[in-house]
Protein backbone atom coordinates (compact mmCIF):
# COMPACT_ATOMS: atom_id res chain seq x y z
CA UNK A 1 0.00 0.00 0.00
CA UNK A 2 2.64 2.29 0.84
CA UNK A 3 4.60 1.42 -2.23
CA UNK A 4 1.66 2.46 -4.26
CA UNK A 5 0.95 5.78 -2.38
CA UNK A 6 4.51 6.48 -2.85
CA UNK A 7 4.36 5.71 -6.76
CA UNK A 8 1.37 8.00 -7.24
CA UNK A 9 2.52 10.43 -5.33
CA UNK A 10 5.47 10.63 -7.64
CA UNK A 11 3.43 10.75 -10.98
CA UNK A 12 1.34 13.50 -9.52
CA UNK A 13 4.10 15.40 -8.82
CA UNK A 14 6.11 14.91 -11.81
CA UNK A 15 2.78 16.08 -13.91
CA UNK A 16 2.71 19.07 -12.12
CA UNK A 17 5.99 19.97 -12.54
CA UNK A 18 6.29 18.40 -16.30
CA UNK A 19 6.52 21.72 -18.40
CA UNK A 20 4.50 19.52 -21.61
CA UNK A 21 1.57 20.73 -21.77
CA UNK A 22 -1.67 18.99 -20.71
CA UNK A 23 -0.21 16.13 -18.23
CA UNK A 24 -1.09 18.77 -14.90
CA UNK A 25 -4.58 18.72 -15.72
CA UNK A 26 -4.87 14.77 -15.34
CA UNK A 27 -3.78 15.29 -11.89
CA UNK A 28 -5.16 19.07 -10.70
CA UNK A 29 -7.35 18.68 -7.84
CA UNK A 30 -10.81 19.51 -8.62
CA UNK A 31 -11.24 18.38 -11.80
CA UNK A 32 -13.51 15.62 -11.95
CA UNK A 33 -13.37 12.08 -14.31
CA UNK A 34 -14.77 13.38 -17.39
CA UNK A 35 -12.14 16.30 -17.90
CA UNK A 36 -9.56 14.12 -17.17
CA UNK A 37 -10.62 12.26 -19.58
CA UNK A 38 -10.91 14.56 -21.94
CA UNK A 39 -6.90 15.65 -21.15
CA UNK A 40 -5.72 11.98 -21.55
CA UNK A 41 -7.85 11.36 -24.85
CA UNK A 42 -6.50 15.23 -25.92
CA UNK A 43 -2.91 13.65 -24.91
CA UNK A 44 -2.23 10.77 -26.53
CA UNK A 45 -3.95 12.59 -29.77
CA UNK A 46 -0.90 14.95 -29.32
CA UNK A 47 1.75 11.62 -29.05
CA UNK A 48 0.04 10.34 -32.05
CA UNK A 49 0.61 13.46 -34.10
CA UNK A 50 4.50 13.75 -32.63
CA UNK A 51 4.98 10.16 -34.18
CA UNK A 52 2.98 10.58 -37.46
CA UNK A 53 4.90 14.12 -38.19
CA UNK A 54 8.12 12.78 -36.83
CA UNK A 55 7.82 9.73 -38.93
CA UNK A 56 7.37 11.96 -42.05
CA UNK A 57 9.86 14.04 -41.35
CA UNK A 58 12.16 11.26 -41.35
CA UNK A 59 10.60 9.82 -44.08
CA UNK A 60 11.46 13.19 -45.87
CA UNK A 61 14.66 13.44 -44.85
CA UNK A 62 15.88 9.88 -45.90
CA UNK A 63 14.38 9.98 -49.52
CA UNK A 64 14.17 13.20 -50.91
CA UNK A 65 16.14 16.35 -49.19
CA UNK A 66 17.84 17.62 -52.15
CA UNK A 67 15.65 19.60 -54.96
CA UNK A 68 17.50 20.62 -58.38
CA UNK A 69 17.67 24.10 -59.25
CA UNK A 70 18.14 26.20 -62.24
CA UNK A 71 21.43 28.10 -62.21
CA UNK A 72 21.91 30.85 -64.64
CA UNK A 73 24.82 32.94 -63.35
CA UNK A 74 26.88 31.66 -66.41
CA UNK A 75 29.89 34.25 -65.82
CA UNK A 76 30.49 33.01 -62.17
CA UNK A 77 31.30 29.66 -63.23
CA UNK A 78 34.17 27.42 -64.57
CA UNK A 79 34.04 25.37 -67.55
CA UNK A 80 35.43 22.20 -66.93
CA UNK A 81 36.75 20.80 -70.62
CA UNK A 82 35.25 17.03 -71.14
CA UNK A 83 37.65 15.51 -69.44
CA UNK A 84 35.92 14.41 -65.91
CA UNK A 85 34.89 10.50 -65.35
CA UNK A 86 31.73 10.90 -67.28
CA UNK A 87 33.12 12.58 -70.32
CA UNK A 88 36.39 11.19 -70.96
CA UNK A 89 37.46 11.70 -74.98
CA UNK A 90 38.39 8.53 -75.77
CA UNK A 91 40.33 7.67 -79.02
CA UNK A 92 39.91 4.44 -80.22
CA UNK A 93 41.88 3.43 -83.40
CA UNK A 94 41.25 0.82 -86.20
CA UNK A 95 44.98 -0.42 -85.72
CA UNK A 96 45.77 -1.75 -82.61
CA UNK A 97 48.26 -3.89 -83.19
CA UNK A 98 51.84 -3.19 -83.97
CA UNK A 99 52.70 -5.30 -87.23
CA UNK A 100 56.22 -5.08 -86.52
CA UNK A 101 55.79 -6.05 -82.58
CA UNK A 102 53.97 -8.67 -83.88
CA UNK A 103 56.19 -10.54 -86.07
CA UNK A 104 58.77 -10.38 -83.30
CA UNK A 105 56.61 -12.08 -80.68
CA UNK A 106 55.70 -14.67 -83.21
CA UNK A 107 59.44 -15.08 -84.10
CA UNK A 108 60.49 -15.00 -80.03
CA UNK A 109 57.91 -18.26 -79.63
CA UNK A 110 59.23 -20.75 -81.68
CA UNK A 111 57.75 -23.53 -79.57
CA UNK A 112 54.38 -22.18 -79.59
CA UNK A 113 54.24 -21.24 -83.17
CA UNK A 114 56.42 -24.02 -85.06
CA UNK A 115 55.15 -23.95 -88.29
CA UNK A 116 53.95 -21.11 -90.84
CA UNK A 117 50.42 -22.06 -90.56
CA UNK A 118 50.17 -21.47 -86.72
CA UNK A 119 52.25 -18.08 -87.31
CA UNK A 120 49.26 -17.07 -89.83
CA UNK A 121 46.41 -18.26 -87.38
CA UNK A 122 48.23 -16.51 -84.10
CA UNK A 123 48.16 -13.15 -86.24
CA UNK A 124 44.29 -13.56 -87.14
CA UNK A 125 43.87 -14.45 -83.82
CA UNK A 126 45.08 -11.43 -81.98
CA UNK A 127 44.05 -9.24 -84.66
CA UNK A 128 40.70 -10.16 -83.94
CA UNK A 129 41.10 -10.08 -80.27
CA UNK A 130 42.64 -6.81 -80.43
CA UNK A 131 39.03 -5.81 -82.27
CA UNK A 132 36.26 -7.33 -80.51
CA UNK A 133 33.22 -5.34 -78.91
CA UNK A 134 30.04 -6.45 -78.05
CA UNK A 135 28.58 -5.71 -81.83
CA UNK A 136 31.15 -8.22 -83.14
CA UNK A 137 31.47 -11.33 -80.65
CA UNK A 138 28.91 -13.27 -82.08
CA UNK A 139 31.66 -13.66 -85.55
CA UNK A 140 34.27 -14.23 -83.32
CA UNK A 141 36.11 -16.91 -85.52
CA UNK A 142 37.01 -20.18 -83.96
CA UNK A 143 39.52 -23.27 -84.17
CA UNK A 144 42.80 -20.29 -84.42
CA UNK A 145 43.74 -19.26 -81.42
CA UNK A 146 46.47 -22.31 -80.98
CA UNK A 147 48.54 -22.15 -77.95
CA UNK A 148 47.55 -18.66 -76.64
CA UNK A 149 45.86 -19.08 -73.33
CA UNK A 150 42.60 -17.05 -72.01
CA UNK A 151 44.95 -15.66 -69.27
CA UNK A 152 47.79 -13.95 -71.86
CA UNK A 153 45.05 -12.31 -73.86
CA UNK A 154 45.24 -9.24 -72.21
CA UNK A 155 49.24 -8.50 -71.40
CA UNK A 156 49.42 -9.86 -75.40
CA UNK A 157 46.91 -6.88 -76.04
CA UNK A 158 49.18 -4.40 -74.12
CA UNK A 159 52.11 -5.54 -75.46
CA UNK A 160 51.70 -5.42 -78.74
CA UNK A 161 49.83 -2.47 -79.33
CA UNK A 162 50.24 0.39 -82.02
CA UNK A 163 51.63 3.46 -80.32
CA UNK A 164 49.38 6.73 -81.18
CA UNK A 165 51.17 9.76 -81.08
CA UNK A 166 48.42 12.04 -81.95
CA UNK A 167 49.23 16.17 -81.67
CA UNK A 168 46.44 17.48 -79.35
CA UNK A 169 45.65 20.51 -79.11
CA UNK A 170 42.26 22.34 -77.33
CA UNK A 171 42.49 26.19 -77.91
CA UNK A 172 43.67 26.58 -74.08
CA UNK A 173 46.76 26.63 -72.75
CA UNK A 174 45.99 23.43 -70.75
CA UNK A 175 48.41 20.54 -71.43
CA UNK A 176 46.39 17.61 -72.60
CA UNK A 177 47.83 13.89 -71.80
CA UNK A 178 46.90 11.06 -73.52
CA UNK A 179 46.32 7.83 -71.46
CA UNK A 180 46.29 4.58 -72.45
CA UNK A 181 43.12 2.85 -71.24
CA UNK A 182 41.13 -0.63 -71.37
CA UNK A 183 37.49 -0.05 -72.46
CA UNK A 184 34.84 -2.22 -74.40
CA UNK A 185 36.24 -1.96 -77.30
CA UNK A 186 39.70 -2.82 -76.56
CA UNK A 187 42.77 -1.19 -76.01
CA UNK A 188 42.58 2.66 -76.36
CA UNK A 189 44.10 6.21 -75.60
CA UNK A 190 41.93 8.51 -73.63
CA UNK A 191 42.59 12.37 -73.39
CA UNK A 192 42.88 14.37 -70.02
CA UNK A 193 40.90 11.83 -67.64
CA UNK A 194 40.95 10.69 -64.22
CA UNK A 195 39.72 7.05 -64.86
CA UNK A 196 42.43 5.68 -67.11
CA UNK A 197 44.38 5.64 -64.53
CA UNK A 198 42.45 2.77 -62.77
CA UNK A 199 42.01 1.16 -66.28
CA UNK A 200 45.14 0.45 -67.57
CA UNK A 201 47.21 -2.76 -67.45
CA UNK A 202 50.32 -1.82 -64.95
CA UNK A 203 47.76 -0.66 -62.71
CA UNK A 204 45.27 -4.05 -62.73
CA UNK A 205 48.37 -6.35 -63.75
CA UNK A 206 49.72 -5.22 -59.74
CA UNK A 207 46.64 -5.63 -58.33
CA UNK A 208 46.02 -2.17 -57.18
CA UNK A 209 42.71 -0.83 -55.41
CA UNK A 210 44.46 2.61 -54.10
CA UNK A 211 43.08 6.00 -55.24
CA UNK A 212 45.80 8.66 -56.41
CA UNK A 213 46.00 12.70 -56.53
CA UNK A 214 44.50 12.91 -60.35
CA UNK A 215 46.68 15.00 -62.46
CA UNK A 216 43.65 17.01 -63.70
CA UNK A 217 42.20 19.12 -60.46
CA UNK A 218 38.41 19.25 -60.81
CA UNK A 219 36.90 21.73 -58.73
CA UNK A 220 33.77 19.82 -57.05
CA UNK A 221 31.24 20.24 -54.50
CA UNK A 222 29.83 16.89 -52.72
CA UNK A 223 27.04 17.35 -50.99
CA UNK A 224 27.68 16.21 -47.45
CA UNK A 225 24.91 13.19 -47.28
CA UNK A 226 24.82 9.23 -47.63
CA UNK A 227 24.97 8.29 -51.89
CA UNK A 228 20.87 7.33 -51.10
CA UNK A 229 19.84 10.29 -49.85
CA UNK A 230 21.54 12.29 -52.12
CA UNK A 231 21.01 9.70 -55.31
CA UNK A 232 24.51 10.53 -56.62
CA UNK A 233 27.97 8.87 -56.46
CA UNK A 234 31.14 10.67 -55.65
CA UNK A 235 34.12 9.21 -57.52
CA UNK A 236 36.07 7.73 -54.78
CA UNK A 237 32.42 5.84 -53.72
CA UNK A 238 32.90 2.83 -55.14
CA UNK A 239 32.67 0.07 -52.59
CA UNK A 240 29.35 -0.89 -54.90
CA UNK A 241 31.73 -1.96 -57.63
CA UNK A 242 33.96 -5.25 -57.43
CA UNK A 243 36.30 -4.60 -60.35
CA UNK A 244 36.59 -0.99 -59.92
CA UNK A 245 39.03 1.19 -57.50
CA UNK A 246 36.89 4.33 -59.14
CA UNK A 247 33.59 4.85 -59.19
CA UNK A 248 31.53 6.63 -62.45
CA UNK A 249 28.32 5.27 -64.15
CA UNK A 250 30.00 4.05 -66.89
CA UNK A 251 31.96 1.89 -64.97
CA UNK A 252 28.89 1.07 -63.36
CA UNK A 253 27.57 -0.27 -66.36
CA UNK A 254 30.26 -1.57 -67.38
CA UNK A 255 30.44 -3.99 -64.41
CA UNK A 256 26.83 -5.06 -65.28
CA UNK A 257 27.82 -5.95 -68.61
CA UNK A 258 30.32 -8.08 -66.65
CA UNK A 259 27.65 -9.51 -64.29
CA UNK A 260 25.78 -10.86 -67.39
CA UNK A 261 28.48 -12.36 -69.13
CA UNK A 262 29.57 -14.15 -65.77
CA UNK A 263 26.16 -15.14 -65.33
CA UNK A 264 25.27 -16.18 -69.21
CA UNK A 265 28.34 -17.49 -70.43
CA UNK A 266 30.36 -18.24 -67.01
CA UNK A 267 33.01 -16.08 -68.51
CA UNK A 268 34.36 -12.89 -68.92
CA UNK A 269 36.01 -10.53 -71.65
CA UNK A 270 39.95 -9.96 -71.72
CA UNK A 271 38.49 -6.44 -71.49
CA UNK A 272 37.71 -6.92 -67.78
CA UNK A 273 40.22 -6.96 -65.29
CA UNK A 274 39.60 -10.59 -63.99
CA UNK A 275 40.39 -10.14 -60.45
CA UNK A 276 38.39 -8.18 -58.60
CA UNK A 277 38.86 -6.47 -54.97
CA UNK A 278 37.74 -9.55 -52.86
CA UNK A 279 41.02 -12.08 -54.38
CA UNK A 280 38.25 -13.71 -56.85
CA UNK A 281 39.60 -14.91 -60.26
CA UNK A 282 36.99 -14.93 -63.04
CA UNK A 283 37.62 -17.38 -66.08
CA UNK A 284 38.14 -15.33 -69.10
CA UNK A 285 36.44 -16.20 -72.52
CA UNK A 286 37.97 -18.10 -75.10
CA UNK A 287 36.20 -17.86 -78.37
CA UNK A 288 33.50 -20.16 -77.80
CA UNK A 289 32.83 -17.74 -74.76
CA UNK A 290 32.97 -14.56 -76.99
CA UNK A 291 30.41 -16.15 -79.36
CA UNK A 292 27.83 -16.68 -76.40
CA UNK A 293 28.08 -13.22 -75.36
CA UNK A 294 27.81 -12.21 -79.07
CA UNK A 295 24.41 -14.23 -79.21
CA UNK A 296 23.03 -11.11 -76.92
CA UNK A 297 24.57 -8.35 -77.85
CA UNK A 298 21.63 -6.43 -78.04
CA UNK A 299 20.90 -6.75 -74.35
CA UNK A 300 24.37 -6.30 -73.22
CA UNK A 301 24.56 -3.23 -75.19
CA UNK A 302 21.70 -1.76 -74.11
CA UNK A 303 21.29 -3.57 -70.84
CA UNK A 304 17.50 -3.79 -71.99
CA UNK A 305 15.49 -6.54 -72.10
CA UNK A 306 11.62 -7.09 -73.27
CA UNK A 307 12.30 -11.43 -71.52
CA UNK A 308 13.90 -10.44 -68.01
CA UNK A 309 14.51 -8.05 -66.15
CA UNK A 310 18.10 -6.59 -65.81
CA UNK A 311 19.03 -4.42 -62.34
CA UNK A 312 21.86 -2.33 -62.74
CA UNK A 313 21.29 0.54 -60.34
CA UNK A 314 23.77 2.25 -61.27
CA UNK A 315 23.69 6.13 -59.86
CA UNK A 316 24.47 9.73 -61.81
CA UNK A 317 27.97 10.76 -60.72
CA UNK A 318 27.28 13.91 -58.60
CA UNK A 319 29.44 15.91 -60.90
CA UNK A 320 28.58 15.54 -64.03
CA UNK A 321 28.16 17.66 -67.27
CA UNK A 322 26.91 16.97 -71.04
CA UNK A 323 28.43 17.85 -73.32
CA UNK A 324 26.92 17.78 -77.16
CA UNK A 325 28.80 17.08 -80.53
CA UNK A 326 28.18 20.26 -82.71
CA UNK A 327 30.09 19.45 -85.80
CA UNK A 328 32.57 16.88 -86.77
CA UNK A 329 35.07 16.76 -89.52
CA UNK A 330 37.58 14.63 -90.39
CA UNK A 331 39.61 13.93 -93.18
CA UNK A 332 43.15 11.99 -94.15
CA UNK A 333 46.31 13.92 -93.33
CA UNK A 334 49.67 12.56 -94.15
CA UNK A 335 51.57 14.20 -91.71
CA UNK A 336 50.42 12.10 -88.72
CA UNK A 337 47.65 12.13 -86.98
CA UNK A 338 46.10 15.37 -85.59
CA UNK A 339 43.54 15.75 -83.16
CA UNK A 340 41.67 19.13 -82.41
CA UNK A 341 38.55 20.17 -80.45
CA UNK A 342 37.45 22.45 -78.30
CA UNK A 343 33.85 24.01 -76.67
CA UNK A 344 32.07 26.44 -79.43
CA UNK A 345 29.96 28.01 -77.40
CA UNK A 346 30.19 28.39 -73.19
CA UNK A 347 27.30 27.18 -70.93
CA UNK A 348 24.37 28.63 -70.16
CA UNK A 349 22.61 26.77 -68.03
CA UNK A 350 23.85 24.51 -64.62
CA UNK A 351 21.31 22.42 -62.68
CA UNK A 352 22.46 22.13 -58.95
CA UNK A 353 21.44 19.55 -56.55
CA UNK A 354 20.72 21.72 -53.37
CA UNK A 355 20.14 20.30 -49.62
CA UNK A 356 17.21 22.05 -48.36
CA UNK A 357 16.67 19.60 -45.45
CA UNK A 358 19.11 18.71 -43.56
CA UNK A 359 19.74 16.97 -39.95
CA UNK A 360 19.62 20.03 -38.29
CA UNK A 361 15.79 20.58 -39.78
CA UNK A 362 14.91 16.84 -38.20
CA UNK A 363 16.33 17.73 -34.69
CA UNK A 364 14.81 20.84 -34.73
CA UNK A 365 11.07 19.81 -35.58
CA UNK A 366 9.32 22.62 -34.33
CA UNK A 367 6.31 21.99 -35.40
CA UNK A 368 5.65 18.65 -33.72
CA UNK A 369 5.96 20.17 -30.27
CA UNK A 370 2.98 23.25 -31.54
CA UNK A 371 1.08 20.12 -32.81
CA UNK A 372 0.96 18.30 -29.45
CA UNK A 373 -0.27 21.68 -27.68
CA UNK A 374 -3.71 21.70 -30.32
CA UNK A 375 -5.58 20.74 -27.01
CA UNK A 376 -4.85 24.05 -25.32
CA UNK A 377 -7.26 25.61 -27.45
CA UNK A 378 -10.79 24.17 -27.63
CA UNK A 379 -10.51 23.92 -24.01
CA UNK A 380 -9.35 27.64 -22.99
CA UNK A 381 -13.41 29.05 -22.63
C1 LIG B 1 37.85 29.49 -61.49
O1 LIG B 1 39.23 29.33 -61.75
C2 LIG B 1 40.04 30.36 -61.19
C3 LIG B 1 41.48 30.12 -61.66
O2 LIG B 1 41.82 28.79 -61.60
C4 LIG B 1 39.91 30.33 -59.67
O3 LIG B 1 40.68 31.36 -59.08
C5 LIG B 1 38.45 30.53 -59.30
O4 LIG B 1 38.28 30.40 -57.89
C6 LIG B 1 37.59 29.49 -59.99
N1 LIG B 1 36.18 29.76 -59.72
C7 LIG B 1 35.31 28.84 -59.31
C8 LIG B 1 33.89 29.27 -59.11
O5 LIG B 1 35.65 27.68 -59.11
C1 LIG C 1 39.91 -12.54 -88.22
O1 LIG C 1 40.01 -13.92 -88.48
C2 LIG C 1 39.54 -14.30 -89.78
C3 LIG C 1 39.54 -15.82 -89.87
O2 LIG C 1 40.80 -16.36 -89.62
C4 LIG C 1 40.41 -13.63 -90.85
O3 LIG C 1 39.95 -13.98 -92.13
C5 LIG C 1 40.36 -12.12 -90.65
O4 LIG C 1 41.24 -11.49 -91.55
C6 LIG C 1 40.74 -11.77 -89.25
N1 LIG C 1 40.53 -10.32 -89.02
C7 LIG C 1 41.55 -9.46 -88.87
C8 LIG C 1 41.18 -8.06 -88.66
O5 LIG C 1 42.70 -9.83 -88.92
C1 LIG D 1 49.92 11.88 -64.29
O1 LIG D 1 50.75 12.15 -65.43
C2 LIG D 1 51.88 11.26 -65.55
C3 LIG D 1 52.71 11.69 -66.75
O2 LIG D 1 52.18 12.76 -67.41
C4 LIG D 1 51.44 9.82 -65.67
O3 LIG D 1 52.55 8.96 -65.74
C5 LIG D 1 50.58 9.45 -64.47
O4 LIG D 1 50.11 8.15 -64.61
C6 LIG D 1 49.43 10.44 -64.33
N1 LIG D 1 48.67 10.14 -63.12
C7 LIG D 1 47.34 9.99 -63.11
C8 LIG D 1 46.70 9.71 -61.81
O5 LIG D 1 46.64 10.09 -64.12
C1 LIG E 1 35.34 11.08 -50.91
O1 LIG E 1 35.85 12.37 -51.14
C2 LIG E 1 35.23 13.40 -50.39
C3 LIG E 1 35.84 14.73 -50.76
O2 LIG E 1 36.10 14.80 -52.11
C4 LIG E 1 35.41 13.12 -48.90
O3 LIG E 1 34.73 14.11 -48.14
C5 LIG E 1 34.84 11.75 -48.56
O4 LIG E 1 35.12 11.43 -47.20
C6 LIG E 1 35.49 10.69 -49.45
N1 LIG E 1 34.81 9.42 -49.21
C7 LIG E 1 35.48 8.26 -49.05
C8 LIG E 1 34.65 7.04 -48.84
O5 LIG E 1 36.69 8.22 -49.08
Amino acid sequence: MDILKQVRRTIVESFHEISVHGFIFLVKRGNNILERLIWLVCIIVGFYGIIELGSDTWHRYQTSPTVITMDRSKFAWNTSFPSRTMNKMTVCSDKKIDDDKLEDYLKANPLKFPTDDSKENARNFIKNLSLISYETMSDFPLGIEGNIKPDEYLKLMSDLKWEFHPEISSGTSNKLILQRIITERGICDAVNTKTAYYNSYDYWKDNRWDLVEPNITVVVHPLELKPSQRNCRLDNESEELLTSAIYSFNLCRSQCRFKMALKECKCIPWFYRSLDKNGRRYPICRPEGMRCIGKMKDEIITLKSSKKKIECDCMANCDNSNFFTQSIRSRVWFLGANLQWGIIDYPKLQLKRELIFGLSDVLGMKNIIINANICKYPLMF
